[in-house]
């Protein structure tokens, strides 16, 4: 069975009351139960995590290449700063998704840019909640069909 990690930055424990203008009113726990349900019809074990801590994302990426066939991950508001996080990814050679709940390409200025997007292959952005299950979808296909 093939096995995926779902990475999730900072404040996104606090999703179904934080800024419900841009990111709903689902919980991450939601999300999490989404997933694992969409993972499961998929045939796909994956295992969902956050922190608020820049290094403990580093070292959950780094747990990919031996643990796991992809990853997902929304980084949240390191999206924009953290150069340590695209190194971590860069270092990853698996199968990579970036995802965002929101269209990070319709609001701040300094959100447009993704710092951690060039390494990844492909980034899912603005669709909610429902951008997991199609991150899911795509990272399922990148490791099956290995470009
Ligand atoms: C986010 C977008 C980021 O700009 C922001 O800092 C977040 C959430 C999103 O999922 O839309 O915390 O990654």
């Amino acid at each position: 069975m093939k096995n995926i990690l779902i990475i999730n930055g900072p404040n996104l424990n606090l999703l179904g009351n934080r800024e419900e203008n841009f990111y709903g009113n689902t919980s991450l726990d939601k999300i999490k139960s989404i997933c694992e349900d969409h993972c499961k019809k998929n045939e796909i074990k994956c295992i969902f995590f956050q922190s608020n801590h820049e290094g403990e994302l580093i070292e959950q990426i780094h747990t990919v290449d031996k643990k796991f066939d992809g990853l997902i991950i929304n980084p949240a508001a390191y999206t924009h700063t953290s150069v340590a996080l695209l190194d971590a990814l860069r270092a990853t050679s698996k199968p990579k998704i970036e995802i965002h709940i929101s269209n990070i390409y319709a609001r701040e200025d300094y959100r447009r840019k993704s710092i951690t997007s060039e390494a990844v292959s492909g980034v899912i952005c603005g669709l909610g909640e429902n951008g997991y299950l199609l991150a899911i979808d795509a990272i399922k296909n990148l490791i099956y069909n290995k470009p």
